[in-house]
């Protein structure tokens, strides 16, 4: 699976996102990746299946196991990223599964932040747990001595999210890296709501990045992708005994990954895990997505800068008590967005109305523009009520500390017209005002 030539560095994100990985590989030519829409690939006789099985990098078999449209999609991001390579996988949480099923095994420990998409906590606290992995969740990432206090001799992985769903706070990661590898710990970044263009956390110390593709890199929310990303730095054999599946376990040619890939020892052992546990991608869905990121910049310093617009609106107007968007300079993080995504803080946000649950459902039934979904990265605007949705298995007192309040709403801005999404915005503030009203008459006795 040699990749083709891309066109020669250093070339701007907007042009490899147009151009990088996907040069040169077609037999006709042919100028957008074709889809390779075949479960599996001609042996051209039992010797090159035999080598084709050994060595995956010889040619494809079987697309659980690798396929052209794929690969050209992971040859992109891992471009865009600052990667060595990338694998893809079908969702975004395959891509996180997939991660740390490579590096952890039955008695590791893992540290995360506790703002952290909620699929994640449960994936970590509920689904590793009961294979025997634990976690210790950060309550306040901000804070280094927290992550430094909550590591302990079995903690294998640091994991989090450079910008945190769904309240927007943003992880320093150089100072988390910085930590990590002081204590010989891979740090893996979930940077979907920053995307590449925004922010590569590869560059800034982290050794691994995951991605929902069916996000914003998708952007259309028409297809569902999960991504992998490796620096190809961290040192997996410098502590024997730790990282069994990368530097331990040994081949059938008496090699570790480490011995055998060098750099690239956790991609090729990722991709083993993802063909034993068969989380592959759809080759549509690889073309969507590598057709989606072609507009990656466009969309998503566009939807960044409404997504500012909405916010200050937002935290002028007396129905809503508060706004959460490292963009405004009253968020706690403020300071550390401008140093760490000086493109645009993205286009993800939360804000609380002050009318609590009746307020919110009454906003959710009034807007017309804003889709009441769980989804987010579109090029539609979308509204969610975290609450009673992706929260909703928390306790009250749960939601309290972290701050998700029954009148908590959270945006995706797409690339409508900002006036007319302040204009939607509106409409839904004039149904919340008007049942806090009713409920303020109602609290008063006859
Ligand atoms: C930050 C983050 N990571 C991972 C995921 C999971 O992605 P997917 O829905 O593609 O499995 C989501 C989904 O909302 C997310 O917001």
């Amino acid at each position: 699976m040699s990749a083709p030539e891309t066109p020669a560095a250093p070339l701007a994100f907007a042009t490899r996102q147009l151009h990088a990985g996907a040069r040169g590989f077609d037999a006709h030519g042919a100028r957008t990746t074709p889809i390779y829409l075949t479960a599996g690939f001609e042996f051209d006789d039992i010797g090159d299946g035999e080598s084709r099985f050994a060595d995956p990098d010889t040619g494809y078999s079987y697309t659980r196991v690798g396929n052209p449209t794929a690969a050209a999609a992971e040859r992109r991001i891992a471009d865009l990223e600052g990667g060595i390579g990338a694998l893809l996988v079908g969702s975004g949480q395959a891509a996180t599964s997939t991660a740390l099923l490579t590096i952890l095994e039955a008695g590791d420990h893992v540290v995360a932040a506790s703002a952290i998409y909620e699929g994640t906590r449960e994936l970590l606290r509920s689904d590793l747990g009961r294979l025997g992995i634990t976690t210790d969740f950060v309550d306040d990432p901000r804070d280094p001595a927290a992550w430094e206090a909550a590591i302990g001799p079995r903690t294998r992985a640091l994991v989090a999210e450079s910008i945190a769903n769904p309240r927007g706070g943003v992880l320093d990661i150089p100072a988390v890296a910085d930590i990590a590898h002081r204590r010989g710990i891979p740090l893996v970044i979930d940077s979907t709501l920053a995307t590449p263009y925004l922010l590569r956390p590869l560059e800034l110390g982290a050794d691994i990045v995951v991605h929902s593709a069916s996000k914003f890199l998708s952007g259309h929310g028409s297809a569902l992708g999960g991504v992998i990303v490796d620096a190809g730095r961290f040192a997996w054999a410098a502590a024997p005994g730790r990282y069994r599946q990368i530097a331990g376990e040994t081949g059938p040619d008496g090699l570790t990954f480490v011995e055998r890939s060098g750099p690239r020892a956790f991609l090729d052992a990722a991709r083993r895990v993802a063909m034993r546990f068969g989380p592959s991608p759809s080759p549509l869905n690889a073309f969507l997505l590598l057709q989606g990121i072609e507009t990656l910049s466009l969309r998503v310093e566009r939807q960044s800068q409404t997504a500012g617009v909405l916010a200050t609106w937002l935290e002028s107007r007396p129905e809503v008590s508060g706004v959460d968007y490292s963009g405004l300079p009253s968020h706690p993080d403020h300071d550390l967005a401008e140093r760490l995504l000086p493109r645009g803080q993205g286009a993800l946000f939360s804000f609380t109305l002050a009318g609590g649950r009746a307020a919110a459902e009454a906003f959710t039934r009034a807007v017309r523009l804003f889709t009441p979904m769980t989804h987010l990265g579109d090029v539609r605007s979308l509204v969610l009520h975290p609450a009673t949705t992706t929260h909703a298995h928390r306790t009250d007192d749960d939601l309290r500390r972290i701050g998700v309040g029954p009148g908590l709403l959270r945006l995706s801005v797409g690339l409508e017209d900002a006036a007319d999404l302040v204009a939607d915005l509106e409409r839904g503030l004039h149904a919340a005002r008007r049942v806090a009203g009713v409920a303020v008459r109602e609290a008063v006795p006859a």
